[in-house]
């Protein structure tokens, strides 16, 4: 059966692929730390935790942390890491249109666009998902791309120097799926190409913020970065914040 890209694309091809466009994890951390005001020890989970970027640091400053991921091969590159830092997060090879704890955590995190992959109703189920998974005034933190730039039919055409060669990035949005079809293509300096694309659902904060609703969590902010700048449509991220 053919595999949907969700699940051929995180690889041990990601971290060139998309590496150079992340922002400093442990920076990101302590802006999530401070914008969710988590107190010590809180229980997290990290929804689509990758290679354990955020996951492994806020462990570190003691959260009780798990990861879910449908890769194994980006939790293999976690686990690793982990080990060798001498990290503890609870990782979980699961999909996320399935995974639920029921009132295990503070606190669910979605980074780095890690929503929006599937038809609405199975994005819909991952956010029943996640406030089933909540405590009671648990909250979610929602962080994706500024959905206005690709509402608003914004492409993107550009390409970026890394230190292995250059990374073309086409963004294009259809409006009739209102989804948004990413291709990043590595020129490597050694002559090798390597690419892939991804296929998301842009949803406005009004969507979100209906979505979210019935999933049984009411949004209580929305900002323009994970370092709790205010929203704008300039932004480059909407950062959702909604509690159960
Ligand atoms: C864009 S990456 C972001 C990773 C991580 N949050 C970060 O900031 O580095 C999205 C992640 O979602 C995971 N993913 C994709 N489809 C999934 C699914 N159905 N269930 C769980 N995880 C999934 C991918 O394997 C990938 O690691």
């Amino acid at each position: 059966m053919l595999r949907s890209w969700y699940e051929t694309i995180f690889d041990e091809r990601y971290p060139d692929l998309f590496g150079p466009l992340e922002q400093d994890p442990e920076e990101e951390v302590s802006q999530i730390a401070g914008l969710l005001s988590l107190p010590p020890g809180a229980s997290l989970m990290d929804l689509g935790c990758g290679r354990g970027r955020h996951a492994i640091p806020l462990s570190r400053r003691g959260y009780r942390v798990t990861g879910v991921d449908l890769s194994e091969k980006m939790l293999g590159l976690a686990r690793e890491r982990a080990s060798r830092e001498g990290a503890y997060v609870d990782w979980v090879r699961e999909d996320m249109r399935t995974f639920v704890r029921p009132g295990a955590f503070d606190a669910c995190l979605s980074l780095f666009t890690s929503f929006g992959y599937f038809g609405d109703e199975d994005n819909q189920g991952v956010l029943v998902n996640v406030a089933r998974s909540l405590k009671e005034n648990g909250v979610f933190l929602l962080d994706l791309r500024n959905a206005r730039k690709g509402l608003s039919g914004e492409n993107v055409e550009r390409a970026i120097t890394v230190p292995s060669g250059s990374l073309s990035l086409r963004v294009r949005f259809d409006r009739a799926t209102r989804r948004v079809r990413a291709e990043h293509t590595l020129s490597r300096s050694d002559g090798i190409r390597i690419s892939s694309a991804f296929d998301v659902r842009i949803y406005s904060e009004e969507e979100l913020t209906g979505m979210l609703c019935h999933a049984g969590m009411r949004v209580t902010a929305v900002h323009g970065s994970l370092d709790g700048a205010p929203f704008s449509s300039g932004a480059e991220r909407m950062v959702v914040i909604a509690r159960r």
